[in-house]
């Protein structure tokens, strides 16, 4: 028997996809980030108004934004406005039709805050989304009312904390809006075109600042902060046109906005311009210039300085790629101790990791295959690397401090000269302390000791003693310049606020320390290093040792200082 076939025939139709109403109370209650962004909305709706002046009253309890736009008008037409543009969400708008406004969504964020209601024209909207959800009470027909006026109840009250927090929020997002815009009675808009800035262009005006993040503003509402490094320059960016921003309004659509395109290449020419004109980088140009390294944008890859060493120096790319002289070590942290002594034992070009985050790398063979992407015509680089826990292995990074027996005569001698000048050198360091104003009660002259040490010149406990490595020490007997050294060896020990015997980290505080201590003129370096050179010149004649020509010229100093006190600040000035 044979079988029927089917004979259903396949069928397609186009469907449309919709919407369940939960989504749109969805995307009311969800899109809310804070009362400052849901008022921000409500700013931004009288701006788009042609209002003059928006006064916005907030307590933690309410809410009032009252302005003098042109509201939505009286009768039918007002009717059918509110029918279309407050009733329904995410009309389309038309090109041109409101400055701000986009996806005819944002009154949502007042909604979910508050339970509102908007007086306008001869009309007066109540929502309130918690307690009735998606509907909404209309009065018509009432004493006609210029602008709109916004009532809302907070519906979770604000802790004082939260009260000032939002406060502060608003008057940052609303920096620059060309409406007057008050908050409890304090004016908290600025013009923009009655403001000086560095520059202005058909697109936007521009404030530049030496640090701190990029402040973007679309028409004066803030869209957000961008880290220095993005485009190489700090300030504030305040567009003239509309920018094209996502549905929070705290991101640019790059990708379709035009306006923002023109800016941006503004900011990177003013980030060439300002990275020419300055001297010293910040640590943000550098991040900055590594990445338009590798995006090709500069004209010699290997001129800025993005390339930082363990010590915290600065060089360029040419260091490491060009014509190394030195295989290259990627050390953990800046100022790791066995890197510096790897880098300064000449050893290997040991960089810091920072080096690499800057280039966002993990290895420097990373760094090399990017450069060569982005800069294919040039000369091929190769860097030679070495394993930063290999090339570290067999160094020895402990400090051993000398006992007296094994010190030969020049250590003994340049450190008994020290401990005798011990309390003059450290009283002295104490008045400088004080002048600085870094706290010194507890700050007592200390014992010299002779140590021995692979990285370090000088170690302290920070309390009873400062060791000074035993090639160093020798020096003291070299003259002058060297008995300088040394005493600056000193300096930077006394900056120390914590015992460098384990770890040497210096932190900015130290340097600023170090460079407080250094210029105090309640110090005086010279005349102390003429008394020390003085001192080791005699001990070295009382044991009948000959001292170097250059120490005893110091002597000479030391001699005519005696005579007349202010000759040897004198001589060593000039
Ligand atoms: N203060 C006001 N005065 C007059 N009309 C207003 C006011 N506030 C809102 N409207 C009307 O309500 C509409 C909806 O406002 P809503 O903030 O939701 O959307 P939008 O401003 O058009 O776009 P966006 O979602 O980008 O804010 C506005 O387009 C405007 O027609
Ligand atoms: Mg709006």
């Amino acid at each position: 028997m044979l079988l029927k076939r089917s004979t259903t025939i396949s069928t397609s139709t186009v469907r449309k996809f919709t919407v369940h109403p939960n989504l749109l109370f969805d995307v009311i209650s969800a899109q809310a980030g804070t009362i400052a962004k849901a008022i921000t909305e409500g700013i931004a709706n009288s701006l788009d108004a042609g209002s003059t002046i928006c006064n916005v009253t907030l307590t933690p309890t309410s809410l009032k934004i009252i302005d003098d736009g042109k509201g939505f008008g009286e009768g039918e037409e007002g009717l059918n406005h509110i029918q279309t543009f407050f009733e329904s969400f995410g009309h389309p708008h038309e090109d041109g039709d409101a400055r701000i406004g986009r996806y005819r969504l944002g009154r949502g964020q007042l909604f979910a805050f508050t339970a509102n209601t908007w007086r306008t024209g001869t009309f007066q909207m109540s929502v309130d989304i918690k307690r009735r959800g998606l509907d909404y009470d209309l009065k018509d027909n009432l004493a006609a009312v210029k602008g709109c006026t916004i009532e809302g109840e907070l519906y979770d009250q604000l802790s004082s904390h939260d009260f000032m927090t939002a406060c502060r929020e608003v008057e940052q997002l609303v920096a620059f809006v060309d409406m007057t815009v008050k908050l409890n009675g304090k004016t908290i808009s600025k013009d923009p075109a009655k403001m000086k800035w560095d520059l202005v262009d058909d697109n936007a005006h521009y404030k530049f600042k030496e640090s701190g993040p990029l402040s973007l503003y679309n028409l004066g509402f803030l869209v957000r902060d961008q880290h220095a490094s993005y485009y190489g320059v700090s300030g504030q960016v305040v567009s003239r046109k509309k920018l094209d921003v996502n549905f929070a309004r705290n991101d640019v659509l790059v990708s379709r906005c035009a306006v923002f395109r023109d800016i941006k290449k503004q900011l990177e020419a003013s980030a060439g311009r300002k990275v020419e004109r300055k001297k010293a980088l910040t640590s943000d140009d550098r991040d900055y210039l590594a990445m338009q390294i590798l995006s090709g944008c500069v004209d010699d890859p290997f001129e800025p300085k993005v390339v930082t060493d363990v010590t915290g120096k600065h060089h360029s790319l040419s260091k490491i790629f060009f014509f190394p002289t030195l295989p290259v070590c990627v050390a953990p942290t800046a100022h790791d101790r066995k890197g510096e002594i790897l880098h300064g034992q000449g050893l290997s070009f040991v960089i810091a990791r920072t080096t690499l985050d800057r280039f966002q790398c993990d290895t420097v063979d990373e760094l090399a295959a990017k450069l060569q992407k982005a800069w294919p015509d040039q000369c091929r680089w190769e860097a030679k690397t070495l394993d930063y826990a290999n090339a570290t292995a067999s160094l020895n990074d402990q400090n051993r401090l000398l006992p007296h027996k094994e010190l030969s005569w020049e250590e003994r001698l340049a450190l008994k000269t020290l401990n005798d000048l011990s309390r003059t050198i450290f009283w002295a360091i104490r008045a400088g302390l004080a002048q600085t104003g870094i706290p010194c009660e507890d700050f007592k002259p200390r014992d010299f000791r002779a140590g021995e040490s692979m990285g370090a010149l000088a170690w302290t406990d920070c309390e009873t003693y400062v060791a000074i490595e035993r090639r160093h020490l020798r020096t003291l007997h070299n003259g002058l310049d060297d008995v300088f050294n040394v005493l600056m060896t000193v300096c930077h020990e006394a900056s120390h606020d914590e015992a460098d015997t384990a770890t040497h980290d210096h932190t900015l505080e130290f340097y600023e320390r170090f460079h407080n201590l250094a210029g105090a003129s309640a110090v005086k370096w010279g005349s102390l290093a003429v008394r020390i050179a003085d001192r080791l010149v005699r001990l070295n004649a009382e044991e009948g040792r000959k001292s170097k020509n250059a120490l005893l010229r110091a002597t000479a100093y030391a001699s005519a200082s005696q005579k007349d006190p202010e000759f040897s600040e004198a001589q060593l000035a000039s």
